[in-house]
Parts: structure tokens; C-alpha cells; sequence
């Protein structure tokens, strides 16, 4: 089976904007813009689809890595490092996709400038033309917010970009921005548009679901995920661990195996949109904090929308929360609403929930966590011979 691995790489670049958003203030549709006029330099040099779609997915994925670099910035490390750790980590997530065109240094040197003032100190000709591509469009981007300018300052707009090539723009970078930055792009880059556009610009990019570059694909989401909040820092590669234990202990072949991993490693990317303060917050919620937590998963439901080849993947993504009883949320569907991976889904949630440690309990082994589990199971939420199965397969490997 083939998944549409653009549009994919298409969702997890909205979780991000959403997370730059809220970090840096960067505004929605961010990483698509980047990636319209990467894709549009591109080919006006005569790229081939290949290497477009890299260029674009580097775009896309720009600061993939923000979640990481912030939360050791909050947790007081990794301060010298500046801007470079997200840059250095971020190339090194990307490069697990397995591109055919070389992007290396794409992502770890977004951040130079011609003069060499940036974070590595290179200068123009000494770092490569993708990093000057998307450098140059995210840089613009943030700075004119391209979203709203009218097609009256764009003259004002390539002035700009003229004035500050040699210093900040590489001339390779500022002579391909210039070439496609006309009305008619700057039209197309608005919030209505912008979609649209992005369709038109990106070739469309399947690879097969159980290829390696899926699985890698979701270790670097669940990477992502995790580490927008201290307190899950494995959660999502422990559920994608467990995942792949129970659906191995069920025999389920490879195709199988890699959907229920890459759902499991998916189903919290709502969360990225969730504010970290609240994701945080040590002190009891009040309602409606609590609301805003439990819409993660309306979010996961949403992001993982239009994607070729993905409709049971964001259904076990999406159903984690839900009860047998119809207790859960934020569908509140029954038992014959929720198929054998969703209730899986359900109860590995549960478990690696219970067995890590959060703030307000600490890490459990496999006995008193599979108490609870038993428990929820006898009071009718979740799957109860799924519980028996889980208790089977998880003890073994905590040995
Ligand atoms: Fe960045
Ligand atoms: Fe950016
Ligand atoms: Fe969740
Ligand atoms: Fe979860």
C-alpha cells in the first residue's frame, strides 16, 4: 500500500507552524509558504521532481526540531549552544527520510548569513544553495509576513531584498528569490490560497507504507511530539514501542505492523497545538484548561485529514481516548464503534501512561500498572481480553 508521503510530511509541517507559532511567533502557513517558494527557485534553475520535493519537504521541516531546542533552553541546558542545536538536530532528524537528492547542511545552516554572522559563522559560498533557499524565504517571511503584503509594496519588498544581499541574502539566494517573488506569487502565498498553491508547486511524493522511510518517518514525529512538554518525553516512542510488541504478539505482517506503529506514533501530534503552559501546568485544571487538554485528539483527528492511504491509520490515531462504555472522548463512541487497533490503541495509551513517570506519580512496573489496567477493564472502558494479551507480552520484554 502506498502512503502519500507529501502530504504527510504536509500535517506534521501545520503541527510546527502551530508550535513556531506559539514559540516564536511565526503565523499559520508558514512552513507552506517556505515550501511554495523553495519549489518555485527550484524549478526556475531547473530542478527535477526528485529533487524539488526534497528541497520542499526540507522547507516544510525546517525547525522540526524547535520542540527540542526550546525545552533544553527552558530546562536551562544547552544555553551556548544558541540557535545551533535546533539547526544541528534538525538536519540529522531529516536526514532519516532517506532523500535521493543530497541535502546535507539544508537544515543545519537555515541560519547563516552572507556575512557570516550567523550561528556557524559561514559565509555566502560556504554553506549550501538549499540552506540559502530556505534561509532566505523563512527570513522573509517572518519579517514581511507574506500573507498580508499587498501587491503595492512589493516594490519596497524587492528593494529590501537587494539592500541587505551580501550581508544577510547570499546573491545566489537573493537573484532566485527576486526572480519568482512577483505579484502573482505574492497573490498565491495568502491564507486562501495558499493550499492550492502548495498542491501545484510540490510533486506528489508516495512511498510504500512498510518502507524504512515510514518507520523513520514516525520515530522522528513521535520525537517531535515528546519533547513539546518535559513531562512525555518518551511517551509517544513508548506507545509506538508497545505498539509494535503487541502487534507482533498478534502476528500481524509487516504492512500491518507499520500502519499500527506509525498511528501509535501519531496519535498525540494534536498536542502540539496544545499550549505548553496548560500541557505543564502542575496545579490541578479547571474545566476549562481540562477542555482544551482533551481536545488534543479532535486535533490529531483533524491534522491527519486528506491523506492518501490514511483513513484506519488516523482512526486508531484518533480513537485512543475512547471507552468501551462510550465514557471516552471527544467522540464518546461504543464499543461496536471501535474496532480491535483502536481499543489496542486504547489500552497501550493507558498503560504507558500509567507506567511513566508524570508529575503527579511516579514511574510503575508492569505488575501495579496492569492493576489498573484490570481495573478499568472489569469496569467495562476498556477491551478486557486485550488487557489479558498486553499482560502476557509487555511482562516479558520489562525482564
Ligand atoms: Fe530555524
Ligand atoms: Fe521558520
Ligand atoms: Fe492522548
Ligand atoms: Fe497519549
Amino acid at each position: 500500500m502506498n502512503i502519500r508521503m507529501d502530504n504527510l510530511i504536509r500535517a506534521i509541517a501545520v503541527a510546527l507552524d502551530i508550535v513556531e507559532g506559539e514559540l516564536l511567533g511565526a503565523s499559520a502557513n508558514h512552513g507552506k509558504r517556505l515550501a511554495v517558494l523553495t519549489a518555485a527557485m527550484g524549478r526556475r534553475m531547473g530542478m527535477g521532481d526528485e529533487a524539488l520535493s526534497a528541497l520542499a519537504s526540507c522547507a516544510l521541516l525546517h525547525d522540526n526540531a524547535l520542540t527540542e531546542y526550546i525545552l533544553s533552553e527552558r530546562e536551562g541546558r544547552e544555553q551556548d549552544h544558541n540557535m545551533k542545536l535546533h539547526c544541528v538536530i534538525g538536519q540529522r532528524n531529516v536526514e532519516t527520510l532517506m532523500f535521493q537528492t543530497d541535502i546535507s547542511g539544508f537544515i543545519l545552516y537555515h541560519h547563516e548569513r552572507a556575512n557570516g554572522s550567523g550561528p556557524f559563522g559561514k559565509k555566502a559560498g560556504e554553506y549550501p544553495w538549499g540552506a540559502e533557499l530556505i534561509g532566505i524565504a523563512d527570513l522573509i517571511d517572518v519579517t514581511h509576513r507574506l500573507q498580508r503584503v499587498g501587491a503595492d509594496r512589493l516594490p519596497l519588498l524587492r528593494q529590501n531584498i537587494s539592500d541587505k544581499t551580501g550581508v544577510i541574502h547570499t546573491p545566489f539566494a537573493a537573484e532566485a528569490l527576486l526572480a519568482v517573488l512577483d505579484e502573482e506569487m505574492l497573490l498565491s502565498l495568502g491564507d486562501d490560497r495558499i493550499a492550492d498553491t502548495m498542491d501545484k508547486a510540490i510533486p506528489p511524493w508516495t512511498v510504500d507504507m512498510d518502507s524504512e522511510v515510514i518507520l523513520n518517518l514516525a520515530g522522528f514525529v513521535s520525537h517531535i511530539i515528546d519533547y513539546k512538554s518535559s513531562f512525555t518525553r518518551r511517551h509517544s516512542a513508548g506507545i509506538s514501542d508497545k505498539a509494535w510488541i503487541m502487534g507482533n504478539y498478534y502476528g500481524y505482517d509487516h504492512t500491518l505492523l507499520s500502519e499500527l506503529y506509525l498511528a501509535a506514533s501519531l496519535h498525540d501530534i494534536g498536542k502540539l497545538a496544545t499550549p505548553t503552559d496548560i500541557l505543564e501546568k502542575p496545579d490541578k485544571l479547571d474545566d476549562n484548561e481540562f477542555r482544551i487538554i482533551k481536545d488534543h485528539v479532535r486535533k490529531t483527528y483533524d491534522m491527519l485529514a486528506d491523506i492518501g492511504g490514511f483513513e484506519k491509520i488516523r482512526e486508531w490515531a484518533s480513537n485512543h481516548h475512547e471507552k468501551l462504555d462510550g465514557s471516552g472522548y471527544p467522540f464518546g463512541k461504543k464499543g461496536d464503534e471501535l474496532d480491535f487497533n483502536s481499543r489496542l490503541m486504547a489500552c497501550i495509551d493507558i498503560y504507558q501512561a500509567v507506567s511513566e513517570e508524570r508529575p503527579y506519580h511516579p514511574e510503575r512496573d508492569h505488575q501495579t500498572t496492569m492493576k489498573i489496567l484490570y481495573d478499568m477493564a472489569g469496569k467495562g472502558h476498556i477491551d478486557e481480553k486485550i488487557v489479558r494479551d498486553m499482560d502476557k507480552a509487555l511482562d516479558i520484554h520489562e525482564h
